[in-house]
Parts: C-alpha cells; sequence; structure tokens
C-alpha cells in the first residue's frame, strides 16, 4: 500500500507540534530551507563515500548532486551524508579492516537521522558489502549506484588493465624484461579515469553482485564512470529512491535467499573475485539467510564461467559495456537464475533483463561454448583448512592445480619480504609457498598478500606461477595458483600455523582437496610448543575488531552485528 506523508519517518522530527520538532524545523531554517523543501517529503540520504584519497570515488561529490537533481524532480529531499570512504589503494594496513567500520556508519547514519529511503554511493571494493550490509540492518528503502568502471588502461597501444597487468609487468621488470622507462609509462596509462578498476577485480564483481541481487537500476554495474550514463543514472537513481519510499520497498523485500543466490551465480560465471566469498557469507549474517562455503562451491560448479575478463580471460569493463553489459550477460545465464525477484525499481529481475543482447561474442560467451564448464571459484578443505579455503581456479594455472610439494614457510608478510629473493632459499618451482599472520586476526583485516611475489631466482629461471597458501585474501584483479582465506587462520592456531619447511602439501582441486601431510600425533606435538602471537592493537578500533571479528570462513563481520530475532528500536525523539 502506498505510504501517506504522515507515515514518514522523517515526519516524526519535522511534521508534529511539540518542542523538538521546533528545534529541528527551525535549524533547517538555518540552513535556508523553508518547510516548502521538506514538508511531507521523503527525506533522501545520499550515503557518500567520495574523499580526496580514493581515485575511485573522485567523481562522487559531481554524482551525489546529479542524485540529488532526481530526488528534487521526484518530490523528495535529498541530504548528502558524508562516511568513512575505504579508498583501497592508500588505506593501511587494509580497507577489509574497515568495512565493518563502514557498514556499522550507514547503519547508524541512517537511523539516527531523520532519513526515509538512502542512495548509496560507492564502488571500491570494500564500500560495496559495506553499504549494503550497512542497509539491510537498517532496512530502509535504499538503493545502490556503483562508482563504475574506469577507461581501459593503455601502454603503446596494448590495453592495460588494474591490477593485473601490475602484477603481470612487475614480474617481467623483476626478471630484468621491462626497463625503468617502460615502467614509467605504463604508471602514465594504467590509471587514465576515475572510476573503480576497470578489470574483474573486486570492484566490479562486488558491482555486479549488487545489480544481480537487485539492489541497483538494471545495467548500473558495467557504466564507465566518466560515461555520461553514469550522470543520468545518478539521477534516475534519485528519482527511483523517493518512490521506493512511497512503495516502502526495502532491502529485506529484495535481498530474498534467492536474490542472494542469485548474486553468487552470476560472480561465479563472470570468474569474479575471491574477495565476493567473505562479503557474500556477511551479507547473508545479516540477513539470517542460510549461506556456507559448501552452497558456494554448489552454486559455483553449477554456473559455466562465461565472462572473457581479466585476469580469467582478455577483456576490460569497458568491453563488457559496449558488448551489451551485464544485463547482456544475465539474460544469457536466464536459465541458471531466480527471474522472479523484485529488483529497486519495482520490476523483477526477467522484466529488467529481457532482450538485453549480447553485441560481441567473444566478451561474452554462451552456455553452451563457454570458456569453461565450471564456476571461477571453488571452496577446499582438508587437514591444512578444516573449515575451508578458496581458490581462484579460473586464474589459476590448470597443471597446478593437483599438485604435491614441500612448503617452503614464512612466518609473516615482512619474514616473507626478507628472505623471498635469497639466493640460498631451497625453493624451486615444485615447492609450496606458505604465508602465516595474515588472517581477520594476523594481519590484522586479511590484508590482499594472497598472490605472493615469486622468488627472483624462479622468475628468472621463466618460472611465472606456484602453489601459495595463506590466511590472506587476494585482490580480485590477481591470478595463480593461490590458496586463500584459510580457516581457522594461523594467528588463532590453525593447521597453517603448525606447518614446517619441508612437509608435503596435498592439493586437489577437482575434489577441493587441501591437506598437510604430517601425522596427527606430530601435529598435536606442534600445537603444544605453539605460543599465540600477540594482539597487534593494544587499544581503539582494531582492538575492538579483534574481540568481535569472525573467522573467513564466517565472513568477517562483527559476531554482535548479525540478524537477530528482536529489532533495535527506532530511536526515541526527544
Ligand atoms: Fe578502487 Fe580497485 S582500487 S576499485
Ligand atoms: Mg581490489
Amino acid at each position: 500500500m502506498r505510504r501517506k506523508p504522515e507515515d514518514l519517518r522523517s515526519n516524526r522530527w519535522f511534521g508534529v507540534d511539540d518542542l523538538r520538532s521546533f528545534g529541528h524545523r527551525s535549524r533547517a531554517k538555518q540552513m535556508g530551507l523553508s518547510p516548502e523543501d521538506y514538508a511531507g517529503k521523503p527525506v533522501i540520504g545520499i550515503i557518500n563515500t567520495w574523499s580526496e584519497l580514493n581515485p575511485c570515488h573522485i567523481h562522487l561529490r559531481t554524482r551525489a548532486e546529479e542524485v540529488k537533481r532526481g530526488v528534487w524532480q521526484a518530490g523528495g529531499f535529498p541530504v548528502e551524508l558524508p562516511a568513512m570512504s575505504l579508498g583501497e589503494t592508500m588505506q593501511k594496513p587494509t580497507t577489509m579492516l574497515y568495512r565493518n567500520f563502514l557498514a556499522m556508519e550507514t547503519e547508524e547514519l541512517a537511523r539516527s537521522n531523520p532519513c526515509d529511503g538512502l542512495v548509496l554511493l560507492g564502488g571500491c571494493d570494500k564500500t560495496v558489502p559495506a553499504l549494503l550490509m550497512g542497509a539491510i540492518s537498517a532496512n530502509l528503502p535504499s538503493i545502490f549506484v556503483p562508482a563504475g568502471p574506469m577507461l581501459r588502461g593503455n601502454w603503446k597501444g596494448q590495453q592495460l588493465g588494474s591490477g593485473s597487468d601490475v602484477w603481470k609487468y612487475w614480474a617481467e621488470k623483476r626478471a630484468g624484461n621491462i626497463s625503468e622507462s617502460e615502467w614509467g609509462e605504463m604508471e602514465d596509462g594504467i590509471a587514465r579515469s576515475f572510476g573503480t578498476c576497470m578489470t574483474m577485480g573486486t570492484a566490479s564483481t562486488l558491482a555486479m553482485s549488487a545489480e544481480a541481487f537487485g539492489m541497483t537500476l538494471p545495467g548500473a554495474s558495467t557504466i564507465p564512470a566518466p560515461d555520461a550514463s553514469h550522470s543520468r543514472l545518478a539521477t534516475a537513481s534519485g528519482r527511483r529512491a523517493v518512490e521506493m519510499v512511497w512503495e516502502d520497498l526495502k532491502p529485506r523485500d529484495i535481498m530474498t535467499q534467492a536474490a542472494l543466490e542469485n548474486g553468487v551465480r552470476a560472480v561465479m560465471a563472470c570468474g569474479g573475485s575471491t574477495n565476493a566469498v567473505v562479503h557474500f557469507l556477511a551479507i547473508a549474517g545479516r540477513l539470517g539467510l542460510p549461506l556456507d562455503l559448501e552452497r558456494i562451491d554448489q552454486l559455483s560448479r553449477e554456473m559455466p564461467l562465461i565472462l572473457n575478463l581479466r585476469p580469467s580471460g582478455d577483456y576490460l569493463m569497458e568491453d563488457l559495456y559496449y558488448a551489451g553489459g551485464f544485463k547482456a550477460v544475465l539474460n544469457r545465464l536466464s536459465p541458471l537464475l531466480d527471474l522472479d525477484q523484485v529488483t529497486v525499481n519495482g520490476k523483477t529481475l526477467g522484466e529488467n533483463i529481457k532482450g538485453a543482447e549480447v553485441h560481441i561474442p567473444d566478451v561474452v560467451k554462451t552456455l553452451e561454448e563457454p570458456m569453461s564448464p565450471e564456476g571461477g571459484l571453488a571452496m577446499l578443505k582438508g587437514t591444512l583448512a578444516p573449515n575451508g579455503a578458496v581458490i581462484k581456479h579460473s586464474a589459476a594455472s590448470p597443471e597446478l592445480l593437483t599438485h604435491t610439494g614441500p612448503a617452503i614457510v614464512f612466518n609473516d608478510y615482512n619474514d616473507m619480504a626478507k628472505r623471498l629473493d635469497d639466493p640460498d632459499l631451497p625453493v624451486t618451482k615444485d615447492s609450496v609457498l606458505v604465508l602465516r599472520q595474515a588472517g581477520p586476526l594476523g594481519g590484522p583485516g586479511m590484508p590482499e598478500w594472497g598472490m605472493m611475489p615469486l622468488p627472483k631466482k624462479l622468475l628468472q629461471q621463466g618460472v611465472r606461477d606456484m602453489v601459495r597458501i595463506s590466511d590472506a585474501r587476494m585482490s580480485g584483479t590477481s591470478y595463480g595458483t593461490c590458496i586463500l582465506h584459510v580457516a581457522p587462520e594461523s594467528h588463532l592456531g590453525g593447521p597453517l600455523a603448525l606447518v614446517r619447511d619441508g612437509d608435503l602439501i596435498e592439493l586437489d582441486v577437482p575434489n577441493r582437496k587441501l591437506n598437510l601431510l604430517v601425522d596427527e600425533a606430530e601435529l598435536n606435538r606442534r600445537k603444544g610448543e605453539w605460543v599465540q602471537p600477540k594482539v597487534i592493537y593494544p587499544r581503539g578500533y582494531g582492538w575492538m575488531y579483534a574481540q568481535h571479528v569472525t573467522q573467513a570462513d564466517k565472513g568477517c563481520d562483527f559476531d554482535y552485528l548479525h540478524e537477530t530475532e528482536e529489532q533495535i528500536p527506532e530511536p526515541e525523539i526527544h
């Protein structure tokens, strides 16, 4: 049923006749606003993660103005609410430490202010799950506007992809195949505009997930950030947010189990980022819906990989946009999706993608002739990862997917940095590199260290991939035979903490196995000798994070942010 002005949440602030509402109205006047501006209108909070240290979001100030234009047009009242930006490139030790911070900020900005609906402006990796998690918990009508991918990179006429080509050419530089001046030219050409990484990295993955969930307008996830369509998307999203308030269409009406699984399925078919696994689990936790690594693996096995984007394939997001965009991908995947799920525009996913065609066949393959018959990610289990681990097998070396080799163990990142290139390190191409202290607690924040660099002497011999295992994450733009998110993590004394140089490790991706071939008695003996590393932050946010963060197989949310039976009451207005 359509809501009326007196039903609006903001009416409790502005519309009643008491001392407090006098204060709210007089203070609105202080900002130059008259009741004509806001009275009886849906207040749309624009949660903006713009910052001058986030190059992916540098256009979001302008986009916020464009959203406001749409909100005004539709008879709403827009208010911009700045939130922590989580710029992936500059923020240390890792933005993942702060995903839950932004999620809490989003939820509490919505709850404590007179908002009736939200427009969420974000895009750089962690901002997407954070904004969605916060919006789900606040459960006010919300629409997500992805920042959009940047333009394709260019170097000597070759296309460069964010992240992926940096890793590739860095390895070539270390091997002595690229000069300083060529490296400088790449620095000039790899990031040519504002917007998010234009490979199938975490930002693209999460933007597409949001679209598949139904939380964006159709086609939103693939529009390049500098394209004029992106401004029109922002304005249309503002208009639509106002309508969603009158219709009372909330995130929990959209984010059903089937919608959540549509997102997982789409990402698997697109060769999406391993990071999505952690975020999907956290989002499911906020919704109180069942999702675990087994289910994600099952969904991945059911989805053919059809999107030919780096790092699993050849192309970039701009190519996908010209090829028909994500709508065309979803259309190709239709037989494997639940098309009846309602989306932010009030229409079903099926209605939104109807007739969307693929214009460049090499970019989006068919279900009949996919890039690979299975989705991009696989979940592993075994004596080295009793609670699970993740691999992007679509971007790994096929010959290493079944491999047994002796471990070379690094105790932490600094140990690795110090010894990796030591000519005396007894490492061969068959060794398995192991990195500890890189998990949710150990990193802390599970930094993207999982694509460990290869030892220089092996690079010079022409080796370009090895089996690498850690409790870290890796960038969605990374590739190689990297096993990530090992749970429980080494900081908690998981088996990863007990591996020693020379132990044999068995990887069997087709059978989803990851085993440490050391007998139990010996492992128990080592466990008895193990000393837990010190907590890293003695106070502050990092300390609080360490008390409450869950392990990778549970999504790394704070335990107290999961869905509960009892709802938080609306704030008293006194
Ligand atoms: Fe922002 Fe990749 S660094 S999306
Ligand atoms: Mg990234």
